[in-house]
C-alpha cells in the first residue's frame, strides 16, 4: 500500500514513515538521527557515520564520501556457524540478495528488515534523546523447523576525531583500543585531537571522550585489528574472521583500529531473540560503562524510543494542514519540519554535505520552522547563539565551529542582517517585545541589548554603501558563489538593496519606542528606494549586481547570467519595486526562469568560469547556483507570486518542485522523495531535472513558510494573524492548525456553498478584515472563512 509509490519506495498510509523496498535506490537515500549532541546518518543500504556535537570536528566512525559506492558504515553480519555461510541484515557490505528488503525511515528512527532464507531480522536505529550514543536492535527469528547456530559480528572503523582523517596512517598510532571484559564492552581512545583552536594546544591535546561498543548478549570474542577482521587485503564484502567464524581477540595500542564485537547464539524452530548494540562517544570510561548497562535490554531501548517517537509527535502535532493536494499535506505534517529540525539544526551534516559547524545565515534562516511549530522560544535560543558570535563592530562570523569556537569573520554584506530579519519574525510571532532588551555577550568582549545587537548590524549594511547609494556586495551576498564580483569593495547588490529596504521598512513599523531611528529607517528606505529605481532597472528587470569594474551582473548585456530571479522577487517582497515595475520583473522572471519543475536562480547559465563573478560561474551550466532550481531562492519565488498574483500562482510553483511528486520518476530525479534537495539541475544540465544536495539546505524551512504564508496565505504580524483567504483553483477547501502567541488557531477556509456569503467566522461570530486578533492564551478559535466561489 502505502502512498506516491515510485517503484522504490512510498510513504506509509500515515505519512510518518518513507519505506523503501529495494536496496539499488538511484542514489543514497537516507535518514538523519541526532539529539543535538549525538547524531548519525544511515542510508537505505545500511552504511553511514556517526559523531558527536560536530560531524567533521568529532566524527566517531570512518566513512568515505562515496555517494556511488556508498559503502563505509558500521555493519552488522550474520553467519550460520553450521554451513559457513554468511550475510548482512541490511545490503551493505555483503551485498546478498535477500527477501522482502525494507527500510523505514521514520521521526528519529530507520528500521531496515530482510529476510534470507528460514531466518529473518530486523535492525532498529536510533539516537536516544539524552545520551550521546546511538542504538541498534537486532532481532533474528528462526521461520524454519530446524535449530540454528548463528554468529553475530559487528564491524566500524573507529577514526575518533577531525574527518575524514586524511593521514590514517599517522592517527592511527594515537589511538588505544581496550576489552573490557567484566562488561563486554570494547572501547576506544585517542591521545591527538586536531582542533582548529587559536591557542597553542592545536597539535598537543588529547581527545577527550571514550567511545564504546557494547551489546546485550555477551561476547564471545572481540577484536579491534582491521587485519585480524578482514585479512590481508581483504575486503567488507567477505571478512577474514567471518570466513573463519572467529575474531583472534586483539585489542591495544597496534593495528588499524576497528570496533568488532562476536556474538553466539542458537535459535529453536519458532524462537525468536533480540540484541542491543550501543555505540557512542562518551565523556568518561565510567559514563561508557554506565550507557552499556543502562541499555542492556530490549525493554530499556524500548522505552528510549518511545520517548524520541513521543517527542516527535509532540513537536509535530503543532502544525496541522490538511489540503486535497496529498503531496503537500505529507510534506506539510512532519517531512520538512523533520529534516530542518534533524538535518540543519541538530545534526547539521547529511550526505552531499557532511558539516557540523554553524553558518550565521544558515541556522537563523533555519530556526524560523520553530516559529510555525508553536516553539518559538527555540527561535530566540539561536537568536541567542547566533547573537554572541557577533562583534562589537556589528560583523559577525560568517560561519563558527562548535566545540573549537573557531570560525571566519564575515566579508560577506548580508550575513549580519538575517539577524535583525529573524528577530523581525520571531517579534511578529510572540509579540515578545522585551526581548530587545535582553543583554547578550559579543563574540569580542562586553555585550549589549538584542536590539543594539540588531542596530549595529544596520549601521555596518547601512554605511557599507557605494556613493550613489546601492549596497556593496563585498565577498558575496546570500549567493555565497558571487564571490568574485565586488572583492576589491566597489561590486553593488541590487538583492542588498532589496533586502535592507525590506528590513528597514519593517523595522520602522515596529513598536519600538524609538522614533529617532525609526525616521532615520524611513529616510534610508526611501533613499534606498530611490538608489535602486535609478540605477538597477535594467529596462525590463533588475539587474542583480555590479562588479568592481563597474559592468553589470544580471543585465540583458551580459552573455551568462543575465537575469536572477533574486533581483526580482525581492524586488516585489520587500516593495522596493513601484507596482508596474513590480508585475514586469516577475513577468521577465516567469518568461525566462520557469521552468516546468521550478524557477531557476538565473538564466542563461555561465558557459564559461568568469573570474569577476567567482565560484557560481565555474559550476557546470544547469548545476547549482549556475543555472539550477535553487530551491531556497525558488521559495522566495512563491513567496512573491503569492503577493502579485494570488494562491493559484503560490500553489502552482510550489507543486513544481514538491519532492514527492518530482520523486514520481525517481530514476531521472534520482534524490530522496521525502526531503528537499538544494537544487534541481537545470535545461541547461547534462540531464535536467535531477535532484540533489539533499537535506542539508536552507530550504526545508523555507518550503514550509511558502506553503504557509505563500499557498495558505496565513501571516503572523504584528497585531494578530492575517489571513489571505484565497483557495488555488481546483480545491474547494483546506485546513491549517497552528499555534499564535499561546492560543490554538483552527482556520478552514472554504467556498461558498449554494447563496453562502463570504466572511470570516471566529467560533460562530461574523469577523470583519482580514487579521485575526491575538486570542487569550490556552484558547483554540475555531476560524471559518468563505470565499466566493
Ligand atoms: C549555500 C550556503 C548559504 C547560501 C546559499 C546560496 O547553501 O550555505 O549560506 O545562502 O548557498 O549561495
Amino acid at each position: 500500500m502505502g502512498q506516491l509509490a515510485n517503484g522504490y519506495g512510498s510513504f506509509s498510509d500515515d505519512g510518518k514513515e518513507y519505506v523503501i523496498t529495494r536496496a539499488d535506490t538511484p542514489m543514497p537515500w537516507i535518514n538523519v538521527l541526532s539529539n543535538g549532541d549525538y547524531g548519525m546518518v544511515l542510508s537505505q543500504t545500511g552504511s553511514g557515520y556517526s559523531w558527536r556535537t560536530h560531524a567533521s570536528l568529532n566524527r566517531i566512525t570512518r566513512w568515505d564520501q562515496d555517494l556511488i559506492r556508498d559503502d563505509w558504515g558500521k555493519y552488522l553480519y550474520l553467519r550460520d556457524a553450521e554451513s559457513g555461510a554468511f550475510w548482512s541484515p541490511t545490503w551493505q557490505p555483503c551485498g546478498t540478495t535477500l527477501d522482502g528488503y525494507r527500510v523505514r525511515h521514520g521521526m528519529g528512527y530507520s528500521v531496515i528488515e530482510a529476510q534470507r532464507e528460514a531466518l529473518s531480522s530486523s535492525v532498529t536505529y536510533f539516537v536516544p534523546l539524552d545520551a550521546s550514543c546511538e542504538l541498534w536492535l537486532l532481532r533474528l527469528e528462526n521461520h524454519g523447523d530446524t535449530p540454528r547456530h548463528l554468529q553475530v559480528f559487528t564491524y566500524l572503523e573507529w577514526l575518533l576525531g577531525a574527518a575524514p582523517d586524511w593521514h590514517r596512517e599517522f592517527h592511527r598510532t594515537f589511538i588505544e583500543t581496550h576489552y573490557h571484559a567484566a562488561s563486554g564492552t570494547l572501547l576506544a581512545t585517542k591521545c591527538l585531537w586536531e582542533l582548529p583552536t587559536e591557542s597553542a594546544s592545536h597539535w598537543n591535546r588529547s581527545w577527550p571522550y571514550v567511545a564504546f561498543l557494547s551489546a546485550s548478549l555477551p561476547p564471545v570474542r572481540f577484536s579491534a585489528d582491521k587485519r585480524d577482521f578482514l585479512g590481508r587485503n581483504g575486503s567488507l564484502h567477505a571478512p577474514a574472521a567471518v570466513q573463519r567464524g572467529q575474531l583472534g581477540n586483539y585489542a591495544g595500542r597496534w593495528g588499524d583500529p576497528i570496533g568488532s564485537l562476536q556474538l553466539d547464539l542458537t535459535l529453536a524452530p519458532g524462537e525468536a531473540c533480540e540484541i542491543v548494540f550501543v555505540l557512542g562517544a562518551a565523556d568518561d570510561q565510567e559514563q561508557a560503562l554506565a550507557l552499556a548497562a543502562r541499555f542492556k535490554t530490549p525493554e530499556s531501548l524500548r522505552t528510549a524510543l518511545q520517548s524520541v517517537r513521543d517527542q516527535w509527535d509532540g513537536i509535530l502535532d503543532q502544525l496541522v494542514i490538511e489540503t486535497p493536494d496529498p503531496a503537500l499535506n505529507l510534506m506539510a505534517n512532519g517531512w520538512l519540519q523533520y529534516q530542518a529540525i534533524v538535518g540543519r539544526l541538530l545534526g547539521r551534516t547529511a550526505y552531499y554535505q557532511t558539516g557540523g559547524a554553524y553558518g550565521f545565515r544558515d541556522q537563523l534562516q533555519d530556526s524560523l520552522v520553530w516559529l510555525l511549530m508553536g516553539r518559538p522560544e527555540a527561535t530566540l535560543d539561536q537568536i541567542r547563539l547566533h547573537a554572541a558570535h557577533q562583534f562589537q563592530d556589528g560583523i559577525v562570523l560568517h560561519w563558527w565551529h562548535p566545540l573549537a569556537e573557531t570560525g571566519m569573520r564575515s566579508d560577506y554584506s548580508d550575513d549580519l542582517l538575517w539577524l535583525p530579519f529573524v528577530v523581525l519574525h520571531y517579534l511578529y510571532e510572540t509579540g515578545d517585545w522585551g526581548c530587545l532588551d535582553d543583554s547578550m555577550p559579543f563574540y569580542d568582549a562586553g555585550a549589549a541589548s538584542l536590539k543594539d545587537h540588531c542596530l549595529r548590524a544596520f549601521d555596518v549594511a547601512l554605511r557599507r554603501r557605494s556613493a550613489r547609494g546601492l549596497p556593496l556586495i563585498l565577498k558575496g551576498d546570500w549567493n555565497d558563489g558571487l564571490n568574485a564580483v565586488g572583492a576589491f569593495g566597489r561590486g553593488e547588490s541590487v538583492w542588498m538593496g532589496h533586502f535592507l529596504h525590506f528590513l528597514l521598512c519593517a523595522w520602522a513599523d515596529l513598536p519600538l519606542d524609538d522614533t529617532e531611528t525609526q525616521a532615520r529607517f524611513r529616510r534610508e528606505a526611501e533613499r534606498l528606494r530611490a538608489a535602486v529605481n535609478q540605477h538597477a532597472w535594467d529596462g525590463e528587470w533588475y539587474w542583480r549586481a555590479s562588479k568592481d569594474g563597474g559592468g553589470l551582473v544580471g543585465s540583458s548585456q551580459s552573455s551568462g547570467g543575465q537575469i536572477f530571479l533574486n533581483a526580482q522577487t525581492w524586488a516585489v517582497l520587500a516593495g522596493t519595486a513601484p507596482p508596474d515595475r513590480a508585475q514586469q520583473a516577475m513577468a521577465a522572471a516567469r518568461k525566462r526562469l520557469y521552468s516546468n519543475y521550478g524557477p531557476l536562480l538565473l538564466a542563461p547559465a555561465y558557459a564559461e568560469p568568469d573570474p569577476e563573478i567567482g565560484y557560481l560561474s565555474r559550476y557546470a551550466p544547469g548545476i547549482r547556483e549556475n543555472g539550477g532550481v535553487y530551491c531556497h531562492a525558488a521559495c522566495w519565488a512563491v513567496l512573491a507570486e503569492r503577493t502579485l498574483n494570488g494562491a493559484q500562482a503560490a500553489y502552482d510553483l510550489w507543486r513544481r518542485f514538491c519532492p514527492p511528486l518530482r520523486g514520481q520518476s525517481p530514476d531521472h530525479y534520482l534524490a530522496e522523495p521525502y526531503v528537499m534537495p538544494g537544487n534541481v539541475s537545470g535545461p541547461e544540465a547534462e540531464i535536467p531535472g535531477q535532484g540533489g544536495w539533499t537535506w542539508y539546505t536552507g530550504s526545508a524551512a523555507w518550503y514550509l513558510r511558502a506553503l504557509v504564508e505563500g499557498v495558505l496565505g496565513v501571516t503572523a504580524q504584528i497585531d494578530g494573524l492575517m489571513v489571505r483567504a484565497d483557495l488555488p483553483d481546483d480545491w474547494e477547501r483546506f485546513r491549517i492548525k497552528r499555534a499564535f502567541r499561546g492560543a490554538v488557531y483552527d482556520i478552514t477556509v472554504r467556498r461558498a456553498v449554494g447563496d453562502e456569503q463570504p466572511g470570516c467566522r471566529v467560533d460562530g461570530d461574523l469577523r470583519p478584515g482580514d487579521v485575526l486578533p491575538v486570542a487569550p492564551p490556552g484558547t483554540v478559535q475555531t476560524v471559518c472563512i468563505v470565499v466566493s466561489k
